[in-house]
């Protein structure tokens, strides 16, 4: 068996699979949904990037606009980006994104078939909390992606994303797990990697989430 399969078997395990359909599988990407992409898209990265609305400007290394397919049906929404992020320019490269691409390949899809973003696009200092009024000055930008991209499930990591996203304190105890709405487009709140990094046993709860998300989707 090569590393690659067996990382992958115990990645499933991990996830609570006991038995692997072995069947021939048909197409498992998501489908473009949307034109996506075109000069909206550009000029928002655009303005993204050179954003300085917030104190966050001042100490960002890069702006961390966004990864992955401007068409995709499923979007990843974080908080904000750290360390490593805020180096590299790219969201969820540190190790709660490699659990994310880890959680994204259990569900037969990969960085590519996805969008993933923050609610937050620049690194606040030593990882701090985001501030409400710097949560409010980049709120737009994820509104924007959303309009452009039209994802037909959006999955919030942690807290932050969600009541951010929803303009809602909800408690993400109380509402995983559970399909809410926004604009019409169904999310599905879950715990944030960095969360599951802490207390692996919630890694259960949040296949239970990512199954539904992969039903919603046609993914078998
Ligand atoms: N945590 C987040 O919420 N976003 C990132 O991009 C990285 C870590």
């Amino acid at each position: 068996m090569t590393d690659d399969l067996a990382h992958e078997l115990a990645l499933l395990r991990e996830f609570g699979y006991t038995h692997l359909d072995m069947r021939a599988q048909g197409e498992v990407r998501t489908a473009p949904a949307n034109d996506g992409g075109g000069d909206d898209w550009d000029e928002l990265e655009r303005e993204a990037l050179a954003c300085t609305k917030c104190r966050l400007a001042k100490t960002r290394t890069q702006v961390v606009y966004g990864v992955g397919n401007p068409k995709a049906d499923l979007m990843f929404i974080g908080e904000a980006p750290g360390r490593d992020e805020d180096i590299q320019g790219q969201p969820f490269v540190g190790r709660a994104g490699a659990l994310l691409t880890d959680i994204i390949k259990a569900m037969k899809l990969t960085r590519d078939d996805v969008y993933i973003a923050n609610v937050i696009k620049c690194r606040p200092p030593d990882n701090r909390n985001p501030e409400p009024d710097e949560l409010v000055a980049c709120r737009p930008f994820i509104r924007r992606q959303i309009d452009i991209i039209k994802p037909k499930v959006i999955v919030t990591l942690g807290r932050f994303a969600l009541q951010s996203l929803l303009e809602k304190g909800f408690s993400i105890t109380a509402v995983r797990g559970s399909w809410l709405d926004f604009n019409g487009i169904k999310v599905m709140p879950t715990y944030h990697p960095a969360y599951l990094l802490r207390n692996p046993s919630a890694k259960k709860d949040v296949w239970q989430d990512m199954k539904k998300v992969m039903t919603e989707l046609g993914i078998s």
